[in-house]
């Protein structure tokens, strides 16, 4: 299979960083096909200009932006890796959201409504926290990210979201911890192939 991985992170000593390694070394072991795009490594610009919305009326995209699509259109399984910010997308992936799943390449609005353009593709999201699980749980912070990312973006595009991981409190917790968490992954790169 085909797997993309999107991820951000300032810091290539970040746990996220160590996820992602983990999740890459861990599909190429079982022999996947497998494409990462650091959104940080390769400078990915997150603001959304006039000249995008000019590509979109086209039927277009700016050349940085197609190329990403290209990414996303070769995948079948898209695993995306970052920590919560602000109970949200850091700024650089939601600007990559903003730029690349535009209108026309990710969904398309209709008189017959709106569809999903992603639809046949899978999508894995795995997020860290500062905060523990268990007080994100009470507030319902939890739910609040799954309806506004998986519902709000993934779903909305047609994707079918295979699972939301959270590893949670994550500067609080102890190596062995954090070692642990990234045996899961590796676990869950198995279940991502079939
Ligand atoms: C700008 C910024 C905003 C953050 N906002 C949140 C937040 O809203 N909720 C939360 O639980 N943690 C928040 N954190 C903490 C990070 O999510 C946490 O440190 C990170 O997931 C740990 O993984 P890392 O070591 O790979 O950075 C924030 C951190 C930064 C730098």
């Amino acid at each position: 299979m085909k797997h993309l991985i999107v991820y951000s992170h300032p810091n290539p000593k970040s746990f996220n960083h160590a996820i992602m390694e983990a999740l890459e070394g861990q599909l190429r072991a079982l022999g996947q096909d497998v494409k990462v795009r650091d959104l940080y490594a390769i400078g990915f610009d997150p603001i959304l200009k006039p000249s995008d919305f000019e590509f979109i009326h086209k039927g277009g995209a700016a050349p940085d932006v197609k190329a990403e699509q290209e990414h996303i259109a070769w995948a079948d399984v898209i695993t995306l890796i970052h920590p919560v910010w602000w109970t949200g997308l850091p700024a650089i992936f939601k600007g990559y959201i903003d730029r690349v799943f535009s209108l026309g390449f990710a969904y398309m609005i209709d008189e017959a409504g709106i569809t999903g353009l992603l639809k046949g593709k899978k999508v894995l999201i795995i997020n860290t926290t500062g905060s523990p699980e268990d007080m994100y749980n009470k507030s319902g912070m939890f739910n609040s990210i799954l309806q506004t990312s998986d519902d709000g973006i993934y779903r909305f595009c047609g994707l079918e979201v295979l699972k939301h991981i959270f590893f949670t409190s994550i500067p609080y917790i102890t190596d062995t911890a954090r070692a642990e968490m990234l045996n899961e992954v590796k676990a869950i790169a198995k279940t991502i192939c079939q």
